[in-house]
């Protein structure tokens, strides 16, 4: 059992909370990617966890145990950090065998074993005998992790372990990755600001913006119901479109939307917006019901048979990234429809019904 509990931790440095009163479990067994724009404060939190700096306030919990006070070795737990410290005249089983060195309980056929099973799983064992520094740097960054799972901590906790590594690098890397965690059941904390790398290694996303966790979900829980309006821009490519909006007696109205859409019982006061996908928008050369027209204003650029157009639409500006080209060229008209149940509805940048 290792579930990781974080009990309302601050850290400050001066003014600033680094980390502001987060509250909250990444389960046991589970991988947990944190994901959040640069200086959102992942790498403090990570290094609360991990024991090499203190919290202002709170505590931490591993598996119901109180590790706040405990030094990092006391732990027990692996990681990786983005430029990990490797020993380049050490051969990759060497590396891997390292940090079971001076761990007493292990015999020398058990570490034997483990090293053989992360080669195995990391698919190395024709490197075994490789020096590092003859490694590239994809193969460098297998073998780090490779050397925190290896000895077998029931937690582990990466800080963009793939930062400088090439795409091609990087997808092997991920790969091998969730070979080695569905294998060995570990509760592995894994920070990044690629939201890709999140979307494709987590079981659940903790999205972070100063300091704090807005929202703790499955990924595409999080792509597509957003719980702030943060999240909805800073996931997807382009990111939610986020339509300005009015309460009136039979509804929410808005330029996009054809109709109303109910309103909820208990709307708070404040700016609303609705946020729709650009990939939820579709688009016809005709008006038809339900539709909305406007004018295409920019244009489409097409990867991999989606187009990515802009359209205005009575004042508001919208994002559309269809299948196939649009039915209008630039400057032309389009008709839009925007399907009612995909729509969400914030006040104030916080998710209110949808
Ligand atoms: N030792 C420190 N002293 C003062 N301020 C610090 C210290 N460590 C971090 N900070 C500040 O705390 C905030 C969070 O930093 P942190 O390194 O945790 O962010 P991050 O999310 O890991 O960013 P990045 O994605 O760039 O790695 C930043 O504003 C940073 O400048
Ligand atoms: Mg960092």
């Amino acid at each position: 059992m290792a579930e990781i509990v974080i009990d309302h931790v601050t850290k400050r440095f001066g003014d600033l909370a680094a980390v502001d009163n987060i509250d909250m479990t990444f389960s046991d067994g589970e991988v947990a990617c944190l994901l959040g724009p640069s200086g959102c404060g992942k790498t403090t939190l990570m290094r609360i966890l991990a024991g090499l700096e203190q919290p202002t306030s709170g505590r931490v919990l591993f598996g119901g145990k109180d590790v706040t006070d405990l030094p990092p070795r006391k732990r027990n737990v692996g990681m990786v950090f983005q430029y990990p410290v490797m020993y380049p005249t050490l051969s990759v089983a060497e590396n891997l065998a390292l940090p079971m060195k001076y761990d007493r309980a292990l015999d020398q056929s058990e570490r034997q074993r483990r090293v053989d099973e992360v080669l195995d799983v990391l698919d190395m064992r024709p490197m075994a005998r490789a020096f590092i520094e003859d490694l590239d740097i994809g193969s460098r960054q297998k073998v780090a992790i490779g050397r925190a799972v290896a000895r077998q901590s029931e937690i582990v906790l990466f800080d963009e372990p793939t930062t400088n590594m090439g795409v091609a690098a990087k997808l092997q890397l991920i790969h091998a990755f969730k070979r080695v965690t569905r294998r060995l059941r570990q509760t592995i904390v894994y920070v990044t600001h690629d939201q890709t790398e999140a979307m494709t290694l987590a079981d659940k996303i903790a999205l972070m913006k100063a300091g704090k966790i807005l929202q703790y979900d499955a990924p595409h829980v999080l792509y597509s119901e957003p719980s702030t309006a943060f999240g909805g821009w800073f996931m997807g490519n382009p990111g939610m479109n986020f339509i300005p909006a009015t309460l009136q007696p039979d509804g929410i109205h808005a330029a996009i939307l054809a109709g109303p859409i109910a309103a909820p019982a208990h709307l708070p006061k404040g700016e609303i917006t609705i946020g729709i996908r650009p990939e939820r928008v579709t688009m016809s050369g005709q008006a038809v019901t339900g539709s909305v027209p406007g004018t295409l204003v920019d244009q489409a650029v097409g990867i991999a048979g989606r187009y990515l157009t802009t359209v205005r639409v009575g004042g508001a500006t919208v994002k559309v990234n269809t299948v196939g080209a649009p039915p209008a060229d630039l400057g032309g008209t389009v008709n839009l429809m925007v399907p009612h149940a995909r729509v969400m509805l914030y006040v104030d940048g916080v998710r209110v019904a949808g």
